[in-house]
C-alpha cells in the first residue's frame, strides 16, 4: 500500500544554521524526502544560510552526503538526488554581524512563491535574525518562520523569545516544532481517540486507573554537553515532547482538526496541572544521572565522566507523578519518565484501566487482570489493547491475559516518514495544527519553572543509576509506593 501524495505550492525554503546537525541529520534528508515522493511543484528552492564560506556547488555536496549518511540505501535513487540538490542555493550570512542578509535578498529575488524561514540556530539568535529578514524586507505577506526547541529555558525566558519573533511575525505566521507533534504514531493516537467510539466513553476517571507515559532513550549526550547540561532532562524533554503527549491523551475532544481548536484544548490541560512545587516536588518527582554501565552491548562511560570538568548535578533522567485537576482526570495520576542511557529505547502511553467491579469467575480461572491500552510511539509502532480471554481448550474455563495486537509495520506496508516530513510541509501549506502555539509553550513553561525551583531551593540532587538500567530506584518506589508498578516496556 502506498499513502497518496498531495504536492505542497511551489515554495523558498531557507534553512538557517544550514550547515548544523539538524540541517545535516533531519532537514536535507526530510527533504529529499519529499522531492522523492514527488511532492514539490515548480519552482520551489531552497537556500542554505550560515556563516560557513560556501557556495552553491559546496553546498549541493554537503546535501549529497547528508543524504548519502542518513537516507537508507534503498532510498537513495541518484537522478532524485540530482534533482533535488538542483533546487538548492547557499548564501554565506552571519546572523549575529548582520552581514549576509543583502545578499540573500538578492537571491530569491521577486519571488512570489510562499517563503519560509527555518531557523536551525541557537535560539539567541531568533530575535536578531527576525529583526534583519524585517529590515531588508525579506518578509513577504506570505512568509513564515520555523523556530525549534528550546523555546527559552524558564518562563521569563521563553516570553522574550517569543516576544523578539512576535514583533516581526504574526502567531499564525510563526511555527513552533515540537517533533514529537510530526511522528505518525503520535497523531494516531488522535485517531485513536476521537475516529473511534469505542474509547472516549471510557476515557475518563470512572474507568481509568492511571496513565503511563515513557520516553526512554539508550543514547547518551552525543556530544551535545555544552547545550544538554545546562538543560536537563526536564527542559529538554518534559517541558515539550512529554507535556504534549499528556495533552493529546488528556484533552477534550475539539470540534475540528483546525489548529486553534485542537491548542484550545491542549492549553485547557496544561493549565488544569496541579503545582508540583517546594511543598511536594521530594515526593512527586525524581532526578537521576546515569553512571558507567552497559548500553546497546558495550561498556559507556557516566554522564559526569563525558564532560570536561567531570561533575555535574545535571539530571539525566526525570520520572513525575502529575495530577490534571479537571473534572474528567481529578485522582487519575500520571507518570511520567523520561532518560537517557536507559536499558531500551522506546516510547510508549499506558492507559492503565480500572479492574473489574465483581469476577464471577472461580480461584481455578486464574486472576483477572484490569485491561491495558498500551500505545508504541517508537521504535516497532503499534497498538495492544490488553484483554482477558479464555484459555482455549477443554480444561474448564481458564482465563488468560492477551493483546489484540495491531503492529503498523505488519499492518502497513509503508516506509513510516521522519517527523520533519510532514512538519516542513505543513509549514509550507500554512497549517498549524501540529505547532505549539506561544501560549501552550508558556503555560508549560508555568508548570516546569516551579519544579526547577523546587529542586534548587530544596536541594534536590541527582540520583545515579548505572547506564542502561530503567533509572533510580527512586523511581520504582514513586509508582509502587501507589500499588502500582511502571509497564515493563520491553
Ligand atoms: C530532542 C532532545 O528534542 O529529542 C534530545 O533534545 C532527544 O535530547 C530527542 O534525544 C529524542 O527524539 P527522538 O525523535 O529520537 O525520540
Amino acid at each position: 500500500m502506498t499513502a497518496k501524495t498531495i504536492p505542497v505550492d511551489p515554495f523558498d525554503l531557507v534553512v538557517f544554521g544550514a550547515t548544523g546537525d539538524l540541517a545535516e541529520r533531519k532537514l536535507i534528508p526530510a527533504l529529499y524526502q519529499r522531492q522523492r515522493a514527488g511532492q514539490f511543484s515548480e519552482p520551489t528552492r531552497i537556500f542554505g544560510a550560515s556563516r560557513s564560506r560556501l557556495d552553491d556547488e559546496a553546498y549541493r555536496a554537503f546535501a549529497r552526503q547528508a543524504i548519502a549518511d542518513h537516507v537508507p540505501a534503498d532510498q537513495v535513487e541518484a537522478d532524485q538526488v540530482e534533482r533535488f540538490v538542483a533546487r538548492l542555493g547557499y548564501v554565506p550570512v552571519d546572523a549575529s554581524a548582520g552581514t549576509g542578509f543583502d545578499a540573500l535578498a538578492a537571491a530569491i529575488g521577486d519571488s512570489a512563491a510562499v517563503r519560509a524561514f527555518y531557523l536551525a540556530v541557537a535560539p539567541g539568535l531568533y530575535g536578531a535574525i527576525a529583526e534583519r529578514l524585517a529590515a531588508h524586507r525579506l518578509v513577504a505577506p506570505t512568509s513564515r518562520i520555523v523556530v525549534e526547541k528550546p523555546i527559552g529555558r524558564s518562563l521569563e525566558s521563553a516570553c522574550a523569545l517569543n516576544d523578539a519573533i512576535g514583533r516581526v511575525f504574526d502567531e499564525h505566521r510563526i511555527f513552533r516544532i515540537d517533533h514529537y507533534l510530526g511522528k505518525e504514531t503520535v497523531q494516531n493516537l488522535m485517531a485513536l481517540r476521537f475516529a473511534n467510539a469505542l474509547f472516549e466513553p471510557l476515557w475518563n476517571s470512572a474507568h481509568v486507573d492511571h496513565v503511563q507515559i515513557t520516553v526512554a532513550e539508550a543514547v547518551g549526550l552525543e556530544g551535545r554537553a555544552d547545550y544538554y547540561d545546562t538543560a536537563g532532562a526536564l527542559r529538554d524533554m518534559v517541558q515539550n515532547h512529554i507535556l504534549q503527549l499528556l495533552c493529546l491523551v488528556a484533552m477534550e475532544a475539539p470540534s475540528s482538526l483546525d489548529a486553534d481548536e485542537l491548542r484550545d484544548e491542549k492549553l485547557k490541560v496544561l493549565r488544569a496541572l496541579t503545582p508540583i512545587d517546594g511543598g511536594n516536588a521530594a515526593r512527586l518527582t525524581v532526578r537521576g544521572q546515569y553512571r558507567a554501565g552497559a548500553s546497546a552491548g558495550g561498556a559507556v562511560k557516566g554522564y559526569a565522566q563525558e564532560l570536561e570538568n567531570g561533575a555535574s548535578d545535571t539530571e539525566t533522567f526525570v520520572a513525575l507523578k502529575a495530577e490534571i485537576a479537571n473534572w474528567r482526570w481529578a485522582g487519575v495520576p500520571f507518570y511520567l519518565r523520561t532518560g537517557k542511557r536507559l536499558a531500551s529505547r522506546v516510547s510508549e502511553i499506558v492507559i492503565q484501566f480500572k479492574p473489574i467491579p465483581h469476577s464471577i469467575f472461580g480461584e481455578a480461572a486464574g486472576p483477572v487482570y484490569a485491561n491495558q491500552l498500551v500505545i508504541r510511539l517508537q521504535p516497532d509502532e503499534g497498538v495492544k489493547q490488553w484483554i482477558m480471554i479464555k484459555d482455549p481448550g477443554p480444561g474448564g474455563m481458564r482465563l488468560r491475559h492477551m493483546p489484540l495486537d495491531m503492529s503498523f509495520a505488519d499492518s502497513f506496508n509503508v516506509r513510516n516518514p521522519d517527523a520533519y516530513e510532514r512538519l516542513v510541509m505543513d509549514v509550507v501549506r500554512g497549517n498549524q495544527t501540529l505547532f505549539m502555539r506561544r501560549d501552550e509553550v508558556e503555560a508549560a513553561w508555568r508548570w516546569i519553572d516551579p519544579i526547577l525551583a523546587a529542586w534548587e531551593d530544596n536541594g534536590q540532587t541527582v540520583q545515579g543509576y548505572t547506564a542502561g538500567t530503567w533509572g533510580p530506584s527512586a523511581s520504582i518506589a514513586l509508582i509502587e509506593r501507589d500499588g502500582r508498578t511502571w509497564h515493563e516496556s520491553v
